[in-house]
């Protein structure tokens, strides 16, 4: 009989693995070692040891909608709201590009303060620094969309979170997976590279669902993947649900890694919460971005998504000193590009 170690060492070179091997690898913790080595051996073939640095700006915490996992649930009413004037999200970028940054990732709960004409401004602006911007605000029109690509945007993040669709209705009410899944749809037609991603670990969540979220990045040609534990928060009606593991959400990653072979994954920080070495074991385990937070203040810590967030206290210049550590004390180094999964688009200017 075939065993899993066999598939995965298989898997490096086709890669390709079908639904009953993802639930059967998944299942089996006694394969984890041999799953994160070829993760790493993929990464490294068809991505080198260059670590794509994405600085991370979290404008606002104000959100409308009310996923129950989240920290920024409009409907708690424990946390002190905030929200960067745009010109102070300017200037956030230009002191990121101060300290190296060539990539900005714009983030925010769904807030309709920021209108098109405002996100215009700001996405033009920060185009302006001779960088890639990276925007994610949720859910949007197809319209709205394509105003902030004409403006220079040039990549989206929004994670489908789970590929379950029942789990998903009672996870994030009132929404729709539907559109979830056509906000991709239509990102992907504007021509942005487009991050998606999922949770690992939510309540009744089955290793199946989780084997299905691996094979539609697959089918939606993601650019990008993030995959982190759901890590529950006090202030939510998911306060004493269990929360993910580490090495599932890993396995999660690895996987991923395997089947996308070339695309962008970051270490994420969540990751990081539940393991003090997180991220450089990440990187160790098919991951070659990071998102380093380089907002000030504290605006970090209120962006409490989950408790336990690391660098609430630190500065950005801290922040990348300190990442720029791990990375070469693995053996890696820092890109100086701009980090286009289309590598032509790398030309440095
Ligand atoms: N634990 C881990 N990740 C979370 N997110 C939101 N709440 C949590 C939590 N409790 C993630 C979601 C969202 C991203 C911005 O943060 O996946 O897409
Ligand atoms: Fe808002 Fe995103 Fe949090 Fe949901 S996960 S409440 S959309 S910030
Ligand atoms: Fe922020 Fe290490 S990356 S302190």
């Amino acid at each position: 009989m075939i065993n899993n170690v066999q598939i995965i060492e298989t898997s490096e070179f086709t890669n390709n693995l079908t639904r009953d091997e993802l639930i059967s690898i998944l299942e089996d913790n006694s394969c984890n070692e041999v799953l994160y080595k070829a993760a790493d051996r993929v990464r490294k073939k068809y991505m080198g040891d260059e670590v794509h640095l994405r600085g991370l700006i979290e404008f606002s915490n104000i959100c409308k909608r009310n996923c129950m996992y989240c920290g920024l649930r409009s409907e708690n009413k424990n946390i002190k709201r905030y929200r960067l004037m745009p010109d102070e999200i300017i200037e956030l970028a230009r002191k990121g590009t101060e300290y190296g940054y060539k990539t900005f990732v714009l983030q925010s709960g769904e807030d309709e303060f920021y209108t098109v004409e405002k996100m215009k401004y700001i996405i033009s602006s920060i185009k302006k620094m001779n960088v890639a911007v990276t925007i994610s605000i949720g859910e949007k029109s197809f319209e709205e969309y394509k105003a902030y690509r004409e403006v220079g945007a040039d990549r989206y993040l929004i994670r489908i979170e789970t590929t379950d669709k029942n789990l998903y209705d009672t996870m994030d009410p009132k929404m729709s997976h539907e559109n979830r899944k056509n906000c991709l749809r239509d990102l992907k037609t504007l021509g942005y590279e487009v991050g998606s991603g999922s949770l690992v670990g939510l309540p009744n969540q089955t290793i199946e669902s989780m084997a299905d979220d691996i094979l539609f990045f697959k089918e939606i040609g993601a650019d990008m993947i993030g995959i982190g534990p759901f890590i529950p928060n006090g202030d939510t009606p998911l306060k004493n649900a269990k929360g993910g593991e580490f090495d599932l959400s890993l396995k999660v990653m690895a996987l991923t890694r395997i089947l996308l072979k070339d695309i962008n994954i970051p270490a994420t920080t969540a990751m990081e919460t539940l393991n003090k070495n997180g991220r450089v074991i990440a990187l160790q385990s098919g991951a070659n971005v990071v998102m380093p937070n380089i907002t000030e203040g504290e605006y970090r810590k209120l962006y409490a998504l989950y408790p336990g967030k690391i660098c609430v206290n630190d500065t950005p210049s801290h922040c990348r000193g300190c990442i720029t550590g791990k990375i070469t004390s693995i053996g890696r180094f820092v890109s100086k590009t701009k980090g286009y999964r289309d590598k032509s688009k790398n030309v440095l200017t």
